[in-house]
Formats: structure tokens, sequence, C-alpha cells
């Protein structure tokens, strides 16, 4: 395994920003890993995990080992029941290409997560969820190695501690690094039609399989930029959860808010983007970062921007929401 000196993250990150790796190592085995990780410590340097790079904003150059997690595979494994199925995939796979994998092999369930950019490793940190459906939902175990412990964990669905795109490894500061995710799909199909704007959408009430997966890829093309064209990283915030008395205030002061219900008894979850859209943020420009013309929620790098562009625009939405409707947006992209 190699490791690299003064890297252009530019191609690594689905905003499409410039920053310099002062060391990157590309992670195709358990070896590479246990080795990358040795030298990092050899020479006292701090490290990053990248995946796909679409949920990460640099600000500045990062003066550590970048580990570019790589590795391959996916493996069909037998079931617990007669009518699921078993998958263990490397982290280092691209997820949508795994969900269409899954999909061409008859086991279902997440369909509803097509499209979204980004590994298969990433998935478990921020519980990737869209259109009615978490990662949470089929999620089994994963195999990830426990820097504190130096060693390598299986950890349970349990033991992860998903919440709404949360995790203990969003909480945890790097200590786990995820290797790969095990699954149990369905065989037998059943769609998820939870999300009212698929419903809708679909218009059927038993599509197949395909249907819903094609539903959901044209109704994020319509709505969510293509990183290739367009650099972004998907939302930008997390929909705030707010108390059900806020949200009744909220609603005497915005007639037609929207909201979703959760789990949680007395809390609710508002949509961000209605929020920043009534503040009129939608297609706005700021120097060389600009707020999608299409979703209020999504930031954009038209060509030049920097992080810091970026940053500073993000800024300036969350402080209108709060000086307005009192609540703090929190991102949903990690900013480096
Ligand atoms: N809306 C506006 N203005 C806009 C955009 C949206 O008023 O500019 C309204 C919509 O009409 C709708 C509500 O806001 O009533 C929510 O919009 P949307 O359905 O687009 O979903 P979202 O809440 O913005 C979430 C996830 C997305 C996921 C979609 C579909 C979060 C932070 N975002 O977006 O996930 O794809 O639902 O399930 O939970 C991501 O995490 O990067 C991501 C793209």
């Amino acid at each position: 395994m190699e490791i690299a000196q003064s890297v252009n993250l530019q191609a690594y990150n689905t905003f499409g920003v410039p920053a310099t790796a002062a060391f990157f190592a590309s992670i195709e085995s358990k070896e590479n890993l246990e080795k990358a990780l040795q030298y990092a410590a050899g020479e006292s340097l701090p490290t990053l995990v990248l995946g796909g790079g679409s949920n990460v904003l640099f600000i500045r150059d990062y003066a550590g080992l970048v580990l570019h997690i790589n590795n391959r595979g996916i493996k069909w494994l037998e079931g617990l029941a007669e009518d699921s199925q078993r998958v263990r995939v490397a982290a280092g796979e691209n997820w949508h290409e795994f969900v269409s994998a899954c999909l061409a092999k008859e086991l279902y369930g997440l369909e509803n997560l097509a499209l979204i950019p980004g590994t298969v490793g990433a998935a478990p940190i921020q519980n990737i969820g869209a259109y009615g459906v978490e990662l949470a939902d089929f999620f089994v175990e994963l195999s990830c190695y426990d820097r504190e412990q130096n060693q390598w964990l299986s950890l349970t669905r349990e033991q992860c501690e998903f919440a709404y795109r949360d995790s203990l490894f969003k909480r945890s500061g790097g200590r786990y690094l995820v290797f790969d995710i095990t699954l149990e799909l369905d065989k037998d199909w059943k769609p998820n039609l939870s999300y009212q704007a698929l419903a809708g959408v679909i218009g059927e009430v038993d599509p197949s399989a395909q249907q819903v997966f094609d539903t959901v890829c044209s109704l994020r093309r319509e709505k969510l930029p293509d990183p290739n064209d367009l650099g972004n990283a998907g939302s930008f915030f997390k929909n705030p959860i707010v108390s059900d008395e806020k949200y009744a205030a909220l609603q005497k002061q915005l007639p037609g808010l929207p909201n979703y219900a959760i789990e949680e008894e007395g809390l609710t979850k508002i949509p961000a983007a209605w929020l920043l859209d009534q503040l009129g943020w939608k297609g706005r420009r700021r120097g060389r970062a600009q707020v999608h013309k299409h979703h209020a929620l999504i930031l954009v790098n038209p060509g030049y921007a920097l992080g810091e562009d970026i940053l500073l625009l993000a800024q300036e939405m969350s402080s209108s929401v709060l000086e307005n409707f009192g609540i703090a947006l929190e991102p949903e992209v990690q900013i480096l």
C-alpha cells in the first residue's frame, strides 16, 4: 500500500471544492487499513476516513492522513428466515450500484434508497434515509476497526444506536472505521409507499419493485442536482425536530407548514427546506456559492467556490432561520 503526499481532494468530494491532503492512502483490505493506521501513529498524524465524499465540506487543507476506503465485494449469504436473505457488502462499494445489484437479484427493501450518492461504508454513519425508508430498517451488523481497543469488532444494529441521520459513529469522533456491512433483505416484494410524495407520483396501489426504484430515481433526478454536473452534498441541514407546542406556535406564524410524524412522543419533524424557501433562499447566490434553484436545502458549487464560500452561505441561511423562526438548524454535512 502506497502513502501518497499532497493529494488534491477536489475529485474526492462531491462539492468539488479544492483542498489538499498532506497524506493519502487507498484502503483495499483489512491489512491495508492496519498498516495505514500504524503509519499514522508512527508519524503522529491525525486521520480522516473518506468514502465517496458526498457528505463533507472541506473548508481548509487536511494536514493528516486521508484513508480512502476502497475495498470491494458483495457476498450473498443465507437468510435467517425462508423469505429473507442476508448480504454482506464492502464499505468501498458504491451505494447506488449496490441497490441496483440487490434489485437484479430480486432482493427487496432498498428501492426507496436508490440514487443516494456515496459509498456503502458511509451509509451507517448517518443512517441514510429517503422516501420513508432508512438503512437501519434492513441492518443486521457491521464489521469495523476499533481504534481505541485496536481490534476488529462486529457491531449489531442496537450497538450502532441508529436514529434520524445519526448513529454511534457520528458521536464517537472517528473511533470506529467501518469495513463492511450486513443487511437482511426480503425475497417477497412489498412496496413501502409511506412517503406521501412518492405514493402520489406512483399513483398505483401495487407497483413493482422496478417501478418504485425508477420513480425514486426520477424524483431525485428532478429535484436533486447530480454532483457530476453541479457540486453539492444533498441536504445541507437536517430537518429540525421540535416540540408539538413549538410546531403549533409556528403554524400560527406560517400557515401550511408541513410536518412529519416521528416515533418520539410530543415531538415532530419539520422540513428545513420549506422554512428556508419562505425566507426566499432558493436560487440565491452569495459570491461563489449558491442555493439550488429547485431546492432550498441544497447548497451548490456553480464552479469555483471554495469550502469557505459555501460555509458562509450556510451560516447566513441558518442565522436567518434562527432570527425569524427561533430554530437552530444543524448541518447534516460534516464540515472539515
Ligand atoms: N420544499 C419547499 N421548498 C423547497 C424544497 C422543498 O417548500 O425548496 C418543501 C417540499 O414541498 C416538502 C418539504 O419541503 O413539503 C420537504 O421537501 P422534500 O420532500 O424535498 O424533502 P426534504 O425534507 O428536503 C428529505 C431528506 C432527503 C431525502 C428526501 C426524500 C433530510 C435532511 N433530507 O429531504 O435526503 O432525499 O427527504 O426522502 O432528511 C440528504 O440527506 O442528503 C437527502 C437528500
